[in-house]
């Protein structure tokens, strides 16, 4: 991937855009296209963005609930053309960004153990791992981790 990236609100083109990819992300994970216009439409506790070329070819999407002072990351994805570019860790740090605008002073996010890359995308960038659930995700097949990050050190 080359040239400008450019991060934005979601919108509802941008749902569009993101539904050929959300089953090949997330497997059974995946959310509909109604779950994400009810994501969007709760503007007080959540936030979401996408990435997009300067042309606005859609490049990934993010978003964040925040009460309190707590966050959770609820979805991180990457269009697969264009990882390891740097989108990935440009929209979770934008989300830790707004949560932290709005109150939040700890993030929290769950990540399947067989997702090294998530895994280390988010280690990278100072979550550490809480914990396990078992049979999280899969029906029950899949264990999640659980991480947190503080959030008092960013500006
Ligand atoms: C996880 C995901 C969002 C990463 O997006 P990305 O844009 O490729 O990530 P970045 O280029 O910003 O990478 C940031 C860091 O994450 C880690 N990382 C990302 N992809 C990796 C991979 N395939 N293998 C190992 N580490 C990886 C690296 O530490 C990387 O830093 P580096 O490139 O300097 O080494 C992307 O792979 C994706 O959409 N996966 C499917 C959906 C998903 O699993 N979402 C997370 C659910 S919790």
């Amino acid at each position: 991937m080359t040239g400008s990236v450019v991060v934005v609100a979601m919108t509802g083109a941008h749902i569009d855009a993101l539904m050929p990819y959300e089953r090949q992300l997330f497997g059974t994970e995946a959310w509909t296209a109604a779950g994400y216009r009810d994501e969007l439409a709760d503007r007080r506790h959540r936030y979401y963005i996408a990435a997009e070329t300067g042309a606005g070819e859609l490049l990934g999407w993010a978003g964040v609930r925040v009460v309190g002072a707590e966050a959770e990351i609820l979805t991180v994805g990457v269009v697969p053309s264009a990882r390891r570019a740097g989108v990935g860790r440009r929209l979770l740090l934008d989300l830790l960004a707004e949560a932290h605008r709005r109150g939040a002073r700890e993030a929290f996010l769950e990540v399947r153990v067989d997702n090294d890359a998530a895994r280390r995308l988010y280690a990278g960038e100072g979550f550490v791992e809480l914990g396990v659930r078992r049979g999280y995700y899969d029906g029950g097949r899949v264990d999640a981790v659980t991480m947190r990050r503080e959030l008092g050190e960013m500006v």
